[in-house]
């Protein structure tokens, strides 16, 4: 196996995050909203969905690879926008970045990244995406686009999920703010995670690197500047602005509701992200595998449809097949990976997924991962 076994699993890597960084860290990424049942109904969404293995063929190999907008991916799993990814731990965002490239597996980085547009994109030439919030003001947005463009990203992810800046408990009682406001608690968690704190003073504090320059104030809670930066609530003249704007794949992620798939797909969409933040919004959205499950069949037959909120194994990936992705995105596996193991959690992710995703495959006597259809469901 080519990872380290002590930690087989996403869930190991949580537990050794866990004690490896401060709790406002864990907490932030760990985080959902309300009681959090909305995160936790994503997971029993996919243990619901079951596969039935087919066993009277020999499937010796099996191909995990996945073609989306004329690429292919090695694998369909990939690393979704992480807003504040080097919090976790520092330089996440570009090991991260390396990782995907070397492995061929998409990145998306954040508009709230904290390592700046232009290094991911040289670090992942091949495999990067831009995840947008857009900006209320268009000639801010247009100045953020011509950037992402002229660093080289090709395909644009348009989040829609976050039209109000989202009370997230954990984040309200950890004070969590940036620049770090310097409380006792923060400093107290600091200092009982040495390893983490010297690597973030050597680092430097994580901030907004890539949308600094359009800040107001100098001290905000991040779900105000995030509502105070952004649209809220993204209108359809606004994503037909940006159709015209940018010609590669156009992304539309959190869409949820069956009007907003035909409104996409009539505005020259190129494919959705089915999410719901992880269950960070809306504690009473419906888990991504329902969604996905009931999706109107004219959307998948003509859009290309990804899907993430819950996946934490390969056996969720290929589940997400058999409902009908062709990609799956897992924000929390890949964070935890990097708060318990530092750099080397990238790999030990990616590596983790290879592996589950291809005995799963050949477990239920699949040879191919596109080959997987709605069949293996019964
Ligand atoms: C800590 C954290 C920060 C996030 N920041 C962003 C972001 O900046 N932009 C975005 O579109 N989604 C963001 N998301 C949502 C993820 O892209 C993704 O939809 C989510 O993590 C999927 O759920 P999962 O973590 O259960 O896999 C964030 C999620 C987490 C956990």
């Amino acid at each position: 196996m080519n990872y380290d076994t002590r930690y087989p699993s996403v869930a190991d890597l949580k537990k050794l995050a866990k004690k490896r960084i401060p709790n406002f860290a864990f907490d932030y990424v760990d985080g959902g909203i309300d009681d959090e049942h909305g995160k936790r109904k994503n997971r029993e969404a996919w243990h619901k969905v079951e596969i039935t293995p087919r066993y009277l063929k020999d499937v010796t190999d099996a191909d995990t690879t996945t073609r989306i907008f004329g690429y292919d991916y090695a694998l369909p799993i990939g690393v979704p926008p992480i807003g504040l990814g080097n919090m976790m731990w520092p330089g996440a965002e570009i090991a991260l970045a390396k990782a995907a490239q070397k492995h061929n597996v998409p990145y998306i980085l954040s508009t709230f990244s904290t390592t700046k547009l232009e290094d991911i994109a040289q670090a992942a030439p091949d495999v990067c995406w831009f995840q947008l919030y857009v900006p209320q003001k268009v000639e801010v947005m247009k100045h953020l686009l011509g950037r992402v463009k002229e660093a080289g990203y090709k395909t644009l992810v348009i989040t829609l999920d976050i039209p109000v800046g989202a009370k997230r408990n954990r984040e309200l009682k950890n004070g969590l703010k940036l620049p770090f406001s310097l409380t006792p608690r923060i400093i107290w968690q600091s200092m009982i995670h040495p390893t983490w704190a010297m690597q973030t003073l050597a680092h430097g504090q994580p901030d907004f690197v890539n949308v600094l320059q359009y800040k107001d104030g100098p001290n905000f809670e991040l779900a105000t500047f995030i509502t105070n930066f952004a649209m809220n609530g993204v209108t359809r003249e606004r994503i037909e602005m940006i159709r015209s704007m940018w010609d590669g794949p156009l992304i539309l992620k959190g869409v949820q509701f069956d009007q907003d798939f035909r409104d996409a797909l009539d505005i020259g969409i190129d494919g959705v992200v089915i999410s719901n933040h992880g269950g960070r919004q809306l504690d009473a959205a419906p888990a991504s595998a329902d969604t996905l499950r009931t999706l109107p069949a004219e959307i998948g037959a003509k859009m290309t449809v990804m899907v993430d909120s819950g996946i934490r194994t390969g056996m969720d990936v290929v589940r997400a097949r058999a409902l009908g992705a062709k990609m799956t995105f897992s924000g929390r596996s890949f964070f935890w990976g990097m708060g318990g193991m530092g750099a080397a959690g990238a790999e030990q992710v990616i590596e983790i997924y290879r592996d589950e995703i291809s005995r799963t495959l050949k477990q239920i006597g699949c040879g191919s991962y596109l080959e997987m259809d709605k069949t293996w469901l019964k």
